[in-house]
């Protein structure tokens, strides 16, 4: 009953209530802050147009019908807001209303905000807390996940999608955070698995706790699920906007320029040294990013997982740049301590996805080199690493983004063509006085011709190979540089890269090594 202005501000009560006060102390009980209360802290102020506040699902069975099962807006928040004041389309899942499940018409509003933003041109953000599939509504649930996925790979290198993880996640749910460009979790009240503990327990007879099977720390640092873990849910939505300032709206979009305090011919006097002599020595390849971009600020992607290659973004006078770096400071094999910080099958995945998302969003790509090689053994090549590392070379070789190389110590082997090599168009690529860009070793390289007989060949191997001249010699690096110029090379090349157009031959898609 009542008057339409009356029922009107009624339903808005109600929705703004989601699923009640006790649901709502439950939600704050368990560490976690509400569907609305996280939107509030995620967008600027004011800023939060809301669609769909009276959408009620549609669902008749298990007395799904009487108006006490019936919540406006269902179990999510969808609409657009302002994010440093650039715009950005999101959904906050529901856990108060019927435990955040998908119902066909959650599912459509999800899509709605979705389409508006392929249109428009503008990210989506998943903030995900979510019991699955809503029980009650069968194949309409699935059917609505469906539409969803379709959605997140029509929207793939159009406009970035970023998933949340802040509450359950689980069965078919987990496809869409899977399908984003990133997936970030909260610790301790977050997770995401095909199938949960029960019935891990019935198929395998595994014992395994949610938080082992699924939590934060196990999709950062061993499958890889997730891209980065945050204290809690404050703490993930204010690196959720600082995240956001990185990246483009879409792909017509430049990626941002900020205002820049520091210098952009600065130099960097403790790059000259940074470098051991002893060439088998490991360095911190942390230190020299830090060191050359803006403000030392680096938001690193995955920095748990793969850890002997960093990727990460950052800014160069102000602009954007997507950065790669081979780490020497972390083994990637069991053979301790040097030189096995090779590329591997999850380095070279973990590189390949990162290069390819900032080459869909036309982010500049500068690639930080000191590989001594792929890993050998049966762990590796059984595990495909050749599939595996020749991702890594086809998303180089495909990107049209500027891309500038700076080879620091070792570029050996294969791994020298695939470190965003000359011959795969980079665009400006120095070596460092410490490069040495070979085949392989010196070591190796001797026992392999000589056999190891002769004596004095492996001296004569580091004379000929165990320094930049060979490549520098061929035009296969553009110069040898001082370590400490080398923020104002890139800053420089930048500038001028900024007009680069390249095109690759037209392809319905290319097919990359899966
Ligand atoms: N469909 C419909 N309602 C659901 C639901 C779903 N998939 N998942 C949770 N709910 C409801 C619960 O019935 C409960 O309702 P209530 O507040 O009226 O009592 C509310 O959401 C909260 O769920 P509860 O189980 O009390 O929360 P919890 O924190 O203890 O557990 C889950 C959360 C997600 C682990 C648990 O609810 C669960 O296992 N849900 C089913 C998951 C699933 O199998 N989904 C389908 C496959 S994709």
């Amino acid at each position: 009953g009542g008057s339409v202005p009356q029922r009107i501000e009624e339903k808005r009560r109600a929705a703004l209530l989601g699923g009640g006060q006790s649901r709502i102390d439950a939600q704050h009980r368990r560490g976690k802050l509400t569907a609305r209360e996280r939107i509030l802290l995620l967008l600027d102020p004011d800023s939060f147009d809301e669609y769909d506040m009276f959408v009620e699902h549609r669902c008749s069975d298990f007395g799904m019908d009487s108006s006490k099962n019936k919540y406006p807006g269902d179990s999510v928040v969808t609409g657009r807001g302002r994010i440093n004041g650039r715009l950005a389309y999101v959904f906050s899942q529901d856990f108060t209303v019927f435990g955040g499940s998908l119902s066909g018409a959650h599912a459509q509003k999800i899509c709605k905000v979705m389409d508006q933003a392929a249109m428009v041109g503008a990210p989506v953000i998943g903030l995900n807390d979510s019991g699955g599939a809503r029980i009650q509504e069968g194949v309409e649930s699935l059917a609505g996940y469906a539409d969803i996925f379709l959605r997140n790979v029509l929207c793939s290198g159009l406009v970035p999608q970023i998933s949340l993880i802040m509450g359950p996640c689980a069965g078919g749910a987990v496809y869409s955070p899977a399908l984003t460009d990133f997936t970030f979790m909260v610790k301790d009240t977050s997770y995401l698995f095909i199938t949960g503990p029960d019935v891990v327990k019935s198929v395998t007879n595994e014992d395994v706790t949610q938080e082992q099977l699924g939590g934060a720390k196990t999709h950062t640092a061993v499958s890889g699920v997730a891209h980065r873990a945050f204290e809690n849910d404050i703490d993930a939505l204010l690196n959720l906007r600082e995240f956001f300032n990185y990246l483009p709206l879409s792909n017509r979009d430049p990626a941002p320029v900020c205002e820049c305090h520091d210098p952009s011919d600065r130099l960097v006097p403790e790059l000259d040294t940074i470098v051991p002599m002893e060439s088998t020595k490991a360095y911190d390849m942390l230190d020299i990013i830090r060191s050359i971009v803006d403000e030392r600020e680096f938001f690193e992607i995955m920095p748990s997982y793969a850890r002997n290659i960093v990727v990460g973004f950052a800014r160069m006078n102000g602009r954007t740049v997507g950065i790669v770096g081979n780490q020497p400071k972390v083994a990637s094999g069991p053979f301790q301590p040097w030189p096995f910080w090779c590329l591997d099958i999850n380095s070279s995945v973990k590189g390949a996805r990162f290069v390819r998302f900032c080459d869909a969003f036309n982010i500049p790509l500068i690639t930080f080199v000191d590989v001594p090689g792929f890993l050998p053994g049966t762990a590796q090549e059984y595990g495909g690493i050749i599939r595996h590392g020749a991702k890594l070379l086809f998303a180089f070789a495909e990107a049209t983004v500027p891309k500038i190389t700076v080879i620091t110590r070792k570029a050996y082997g294969g791994a020298y063509d695939v470190m965003s090599s000359k011959h795969l168009r980079g665009d400006a690529n120095y070596a460092w006085p410490t490069a040495e860009v070979a085949v392989m070793g010196a070591k190796g390289a001797v026992q392999i011709i000589f056999r190891g007989k002769e004596t004095d060949a492996e001296a004569e191997y580091v004379d000929k190979f165990a320094n930049p001249f060979p490549a520098a010699m061929r035009g296969f690096v553009d110069d040898i540089i001082q370590p400490s110029t080398t923020r104002m090379r890139i800053c420089h090349d930048l500038d001028v890269l900024a007009s680069k157009s390249q095109a690759n031959p037209w392809k319905k898609h290319a097919n990359i090594p899966l």
